[in-house]
Formats: C-alpha cells, structure tokens, sequence
C-alpha cells in the first residue's frame, strides 16, 4: 500500500534508531524494572529492533552482585526455543551500579561508564543517545531528574538525552503542576517522555486511522448520529498486594485520567493535520479543553466487598480487607462518570467512562452507540453500535440489523466482524511497551503525554477528586468481589448516558 503524506511527515519525525545508545534505568531493583522494562529490553533485542550500539545500566540503592542482578532480570523474560540462547548475549549487554538517588558518587561512577560505553563503540559525539528510564517512586522523581541532568546531560553537540517518566504524575492538578515546574526548570518539554501505556496498544493506535481514515465512519461520528460513547475497563483482579498505593489513589486516578481519557481523546478529537506528534497532541488538548469538569451527580463510585457465597469457591476477601487497607477506607475500587464535550460536534451527547477492579471479567472497550433508525418504515430497530475491543482477543465490530435469510421478513441483530486473531493470525500484537520503548528509542514523542494534556486531563477530575477526598460523607457503594459492579450503575447507563442494551 502507497505510504501517504501525512505517514511522510511523521517518519520525517521519527529519526532512525540511535547506533549508539545508553539506557539508564533508575530503579532498577524494583518491580517496573523486573516486570517489564528488562523482558521487554530483551523481547527488541530478540527482534533486532535495539540500537547495534547498545549498553543497559541498571542504577539503585540495593547492592546486588552482577550474577544476582542479571538472574532477576531474566526471571520475567518470555522465552521460545528460538530466543533462549539469545539470553546470554543479551544479559552481557547490561550492568549495575549501586548508589543513592541524592548524592553525586554514584552518577559520577554511571557518567564514567556511560562515556566507556560511548568511547569504546566509537561513535560520533552527536550520534550519542541517552536514555533515562526513571522506575522509581514520585518522591524520587524530580532528585533523580535534578542528579541526572548536572552529570549524565551530554555536553552541546556530543548527543542527547531523553527523561522517560512512568505515572502517577501527582494526585490532582496542583500536586501535577507542582511535579512538572520541577521537571520543567532541569528538561525541555521535548526531552521528556511521560509514559501512558495505553498509548502503546495496538487498537489505541489504530483509533485515529479507522475514524479519519473511513470515510463513512467519520461522516457518522458525530452528535447527528451518535446518541452515546462508552469506554469500559474492567479487570477481574482485585488491588491485593497494592493496597497501599491504590488506596492513595483509587480508581480515577489509576486508570480514568490518564488512559480512558486518552482513549476518550482520540476518540473525540478533530482531524489532525497530520500524524505528526505535535499535530495530534495540539488536537487532543482542544477537546481536553472543551471537556467540562465532573460533577457528583454525574458519577457511581463503588468499592469492592466480599464475594457472594458460593458452594462453588472460597469466598473472595473484601477491598478492606487487605492488611494494608484501612478498615474505614473510602478508595474507589470502581467509578462510573458521565462527561460532556462542549463543542459543535459533541454537544449533548453523553461520554461515559467506567472502571473497575474485581469484577465478573477483565475486558477494555469502546462502544459507540448511534441514534435509533428513523421509525414509519421500520420500528424500533435496535441501535447501531461500532465495538473497538482493546483487549482481550482486539477486535473492531459493527452491530446491523439485518433480514434474516430465507423466506422469514425477521430483522436480526448481526455483527461486521474483524477479530485480530481470525484476520490477522500471523501477525504477532506488540505489548504495549515493547510500541512505546521502541518510540523512545527511535526518538518519537507522538505516543506519550505532553504537560499540557496532562494538565487538562486533571482539571476535568480534580474538583470532583478534591470533594470525595474531603467530604467524609461520601461513602462509595459495595458491590460484591466478582459481580458486574455496583447495583446502580445499570439505572445511571440508562438515565444518565442514553444507553439501550441492543
Ligand atoms: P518499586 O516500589 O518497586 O520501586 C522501585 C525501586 O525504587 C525500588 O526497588 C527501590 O530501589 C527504589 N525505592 C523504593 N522506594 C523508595 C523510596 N521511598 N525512596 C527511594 N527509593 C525507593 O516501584 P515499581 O518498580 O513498582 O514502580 C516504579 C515506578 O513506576 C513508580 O512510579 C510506579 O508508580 C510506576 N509504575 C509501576 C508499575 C508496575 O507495574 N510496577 C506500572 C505503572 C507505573 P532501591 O531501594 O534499590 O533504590
Ligand atoms: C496500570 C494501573 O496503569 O494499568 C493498574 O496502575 C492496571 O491498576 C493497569 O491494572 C492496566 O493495564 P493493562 O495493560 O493490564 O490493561
């Protein structure tokens, strides 16, 4: 297929791999780092896609020997027959070095090895590419960004250095704001890298092609045609073992600010004028500003109880009932809210997020709901619904009606189906931070979040937040570990988003 102008401008962006590249990665004793970041590492080395020139620095505060080091960093690795002797290989890529967050020694001991690296491969001084993966707690961010920019900065000229960022980015705006001032006096906005991983799934990214790139599709996406939009994230798994961070954040600070409201983003955002990252996030901060802030009408909030009894299982516990939970906790384990977009495609219609920990499923979807066919001809058809399912199984399908074959006159309800795994079954899906790294490394900031996105993305939920937090009588409602959610949320789809089941 002919690559358009608008893909020309944005590869014009990406710069090709660095050939010489050093990643830091602070924190590299803890879970992120174990979990994800070194299998996904060794997932691109396995598929050629890292730098030729590449060393990987594990930097933390807990001493560890290189044989330990390099065996916990195998441990999550995914491996095939294929990919097992790369393991070696791979692992003889990566050190680490021990020293603390707030003193200069250790920074000073990663400068020499970086500039090793850097001397010994040869390259040109401007080819140089410093990576700094910051896998650390929010209370360290902004010392590790401070110590980072005074020693490992490249002088002028001798290469570049990019900050990747994970969240939480703060608790609300001021706490966000506050967070990115300090950043912001020590990196350029194009240095860093803040990290939504959602940014880096496979459907996430096809959303701005299928709207923009079909035509019928975005005739109809608009409030003429559509009467709502959902986007739903459910997991079975409850917060065990998290307690402590989540009940300090709760659900809308988990997963609706940053990756529903990117989805939402997306979702609803004018035409681009092009691909470029700078195109796209501009478009996303306009509807992120037309975006009103949520108010307590317009929500369900609900944490987890104990599992109903089953003869089948053991009782499933109890959000509070994790030790590091407090028994009074008010922490939303689950959230349900409506948004309107004030602008001249989406006035008026309804935008529902939800959310939810410990449910009946794990699944992340968009439905769009259109408006009921004109009746005199046919009535009351069932509406229209365009489904995006993020995950599990992706899949893209269209509810039609349609006449049932033969000689019946009966409509029936039929599904457009694309599913990945049925279309596309060779073609392996990346994980989503396998996407991103890649895009760090290539130098391509479209799929991470900009200051000013974030910022707005937290004043639609910051006043709302600010009220639950301070008000004590605001209690969220239990629904029980393993159910569909709270009780009230079917009564809130249908009053409050115009959602008709079809
Ligand atoms: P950890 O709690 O495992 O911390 C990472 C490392 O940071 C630890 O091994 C420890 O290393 C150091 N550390 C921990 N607490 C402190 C402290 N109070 N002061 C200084 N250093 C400390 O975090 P994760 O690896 O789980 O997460 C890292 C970052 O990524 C966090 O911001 C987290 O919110 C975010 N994140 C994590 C995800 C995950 O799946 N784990 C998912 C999405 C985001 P040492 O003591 O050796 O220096
Ligand atoms: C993380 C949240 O950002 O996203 C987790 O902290 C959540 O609570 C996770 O489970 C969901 O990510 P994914 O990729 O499993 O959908």
């Amino acid at each position: 297929m002919k690559s358009s102008p608008t893909s020309d401008i944005s590869n014009r962006e990406t710069q090709p791999f660095q050939r010489n590249a050093t990643i830091v990665v602070f924190g590299a004793s803890g879970d992120l780092a174990k979990k994800k970041i070194f299998p996904t590492l060794f997932t691109l080395y396995c598929l050629g896609s890292l730098p030729q020139n590449i060393k990987i620095i594990g930097y933390a505060r807990t001493q560890i020997e290189p044989d330990e080091f390099q065996k916990r960093v195998s441990a999550h690795f995914k491996t095939t027959d294929k990919t097992r002797p790369k393991i070696l290989p791979f692992l003889q890529l990566i050190s680490y070095i021990s020293g603390q967050y707030d003193t200069d020694e250790g920074y000073i001991e990663l400068k020499r090895s970086i500039v090793k690296h850097e001397d010994t491969v040869g390259s040109s001084p401007s080819s140089r590419y410093r990576l700094l993966y910051l896998a650390v707690p929010p209370t360290v961010f902004v010392t590790v960004a401070v110590q980072s920019k005074k020693h490992l900065y490249p002088p002028l000229n001798e290469g570049q250095a990019r900050l990747v960022v994970e969240k939480p980015f703060g608790r609300n705006t001021s706490t966000s704001n506050e967070l990115q001032e300090y950043l912001k006096a020590q990196w350029a906005e194009s240095e860093i890298y803040r990290i939504d991983h959602y940014l880096g799934k496979e459907m996430v990214k096809n959303i701005l092609l299928l709207r923009f790139g079909n035509v019928f599709l975005n005739a109809a996406h608009n409030k003429e045609h559509i009467s709502n939009i959902q986007i739903v994230f459910k997991e079975q798994m409850s917060t065990e073992g998290r307690g402590g961070y989540f009940d300090d954040m709760g659900i809308i600070r988990d997963v609706m600010q940053n990756h529903l409201m990117q989805v939402l983003c997306l979702m609803t955002m004018e035409r681009p004028v092009s691909t470029s990252s700078e195109d796209v996030r501009d478009e996303k901060v306009k509807i992120l500003r037309a975006i009103k802030p949520i108010t307590l009408d317009d929500v369900v909030l609900g944490q987890y109880g104990r599992s109903e009894n089953s003869s089948k299982s053991p009782p499933k516990p109890a959000y509070t009932d994790d030790q590091t939970v407090p028994d009074t906790s008010r922490s939303l384990t689950y959230a349900a809210v409506r948004l309107f977009i004030g602008n001249e495609r989406w006035d008026g219609v309804p935008i529902i997020l939800r959310a939810g920990k410990a449910l009946d499923e794990s699944k992340v979807e968009i439905r769009v709901q259109y408006k009921a066919a004109p009746r005199g001809m046919y009535y009351d058809l069932p509406r229209n619904e365009l489904v995006i399912r993020i995950q599990p199984n992706e899949s893209i399908y269209l509810k039609i009606n349609n006449k049932l074959p033969g000689y019946s006159e009966d409509i029936t309800v039929t599904d457009l189906d694309l599913t990945y795994n049925q279309r596309y079954p060779n073609i392996p899906i990346p994980d989503a931070y396998e996407a991103l790294l890649r895009d760090c490394l290539s130098g391509n900031p479209a799929n991470f979040v900009r200051a000013d996105e974030l910022e707005l993305a937290w004043k639609v939920f910051s006043p709302l937040l600010d009220e639950i937090d301070q008000n004590e009588n605001i209690k969220p409602e239990i629904y029980p570990h393993g159910s569909e959610g709270p009780k009230s949320v079917n009564q809130f789809l249908r009053d409050k988003g115009d959602y008709k089941s079809t």
